[in-house]
């Protein structure tokens, strides 16, 4: 190798070796193999050699390229190493801080009740449910005994999809306006005996102080055999005590219609004036008392376990279905349902629960940390 040559390698090497950055390597890079560089140079006077020059030139200006190539790539994984390490050392992670005083983020109090109810209904021995929110119109109306024409379809202020979105069936598909097609699901799918509740959210094009346009609801279903309003009246008896915490419930089944139960019936539940705010307890027909709305149910209809594939003749059953939302606004004292849908982060941090505090029985279902 010619003395010059010698030098420029070495002289090469020495720069790496002192490079402090991929900048100063990538500067060697291209000054050595560019397409202007010195090694690439070399490279190209091999074309102007004879084939026996050639032979021993050949191999030794590879060798050199080779030399300082290696080189590089070596520098360069050392500095990402070195690079590695610095960055490590700063972004350490000290395990031993302690939680912030301040605990971030809540439970919402949709959240909260429906682990509520599924705390209170799992020792009653149901089980929970689901269903899809996009329905279609067999599950969300026909099945539940109203057909095409029922005037209570209009009651619904439904959703549809547009009429390129049908179900397998040919049916329009809708967002379901109430957790009762989940009703005709589950029997579909389980059969029967059954004891379910299904929590979730539906949707009414409706909005106002006590109305958004989506919602919650839980549905309760039971069927089995010899299943009458008795056991209904004691079911919702046994929920409510549990859910308000208190002895002090008086229900009042009022006679109604809903076209998937016969009969039907809406229960009120009682209660007394405190300080201008409204208490459950008590009869609402005594002085100064009063009745509040607080669901709809009743024994569910022959046509929904016919449809469901039952036999109406072996097994009955009650149903009932309640606003999730109304039920926290109740218990937890909120009057604007709006605002459960703001996420503004002051009324989570207000109205909202640990998530280390769930809910049971024993602790109180309602435990407020
Ligand atoms: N699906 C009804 C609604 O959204 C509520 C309801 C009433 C559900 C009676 C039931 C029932 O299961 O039995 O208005």
């Amino acid at each position: 190798m010619s003395t010059e040559q010698e030098k420029q390698v070495s002289d090469t090497l020495a720069r790496l070796d002192a490079a402090a950055s991929a900048g100063d390597v990538e500067a060697i890079r291209v000054e050595a193999l560019g397409k202007a560089g010195w090694i690439s140079a070399l490279m190209k006077t091999l074309g102007k050699m004879t084939p026996e020059e050639r032979q021993s030139e050949g191999p030794r200006i590879q060798g050199i390229r080779a030399r300082v190539a290696d080189a590089i790539e070596a520098k360069k994984t050392a500095l990402e190493a070195a690079e590695l390490e610095a960055r490590l050392a700063t972004e350490t992670l000290d395990l031993t801080l302690p939680a912030p005083s301040v605990p971030k983020g809540s439970v919402h109090p949709v959240s909260q009740v429906m682990d509520e109810l599924s705390e209170i209904f799992a020792d009653l021995g149901f089980s929970v449910a689901t269903g899809p929110e996009i329905e279609d119109d067999w599950y969300n109306f026909t099945a539940l005994n109203m057909p095409e024409s029922h005037p209570a379809r209009a009651m619904h202020d439904t959703f549809y999809f547009g009429d390129n979105h049908r179900a397998p069936n040919g049916g329009k598909m809708l967002l379901r306006t109430h957790t009762s097609p989940v009703q005709i699901r589950t029997m579909i799918a389980e059969g029967a005996p059954l004891r379910i509740i299904a929590p979730g959210r539906v949707y009414r094009s409706d909005s106002d102080a006590t109305h958004t346009p989506m919602f919650h609801q839980v549905e309760g279903l039971v069927i089995d055999r010899d299943i009458h309003l008795g056991h209904l009246k004691w079911t919702l008896e046994t929920f409510l005590k549990a859910f308000f915490e208190t002895d002090d419930i008086v229900l009042r089944l009022r006679p109604s219609y809903f076209p998937f139960t016969e009969p039907s019936v809406e229960v009120d539940v009682g209660f007394a004036i405190e300080n201008g705010k409204r208490v459950l307890g008590g009869s609402g027909d005594a002085p100064g008392h009063g009745w509040m709305e607080l669901l709809g149910s009743g024994m569910v209809n022959r046509r929904v376990i016919a449809f469901a594939g039952l036999d109406p003749d072996e097994w009955q059953g009650f149903a009932f279905g309640v606003g999730v939302d109304r039920l926290a606004m109740l218990k937890y004292g909120m009057d604007d349902l709006r605002a459960f849908f703001d996420g503004d982060a002051r009324w989570l941090s207000h109205y909202g629960f640990s998530g280390l505090d769930q809910p049971t029985l024993s602790g109180g279902v309602g435990a407020k940390a």
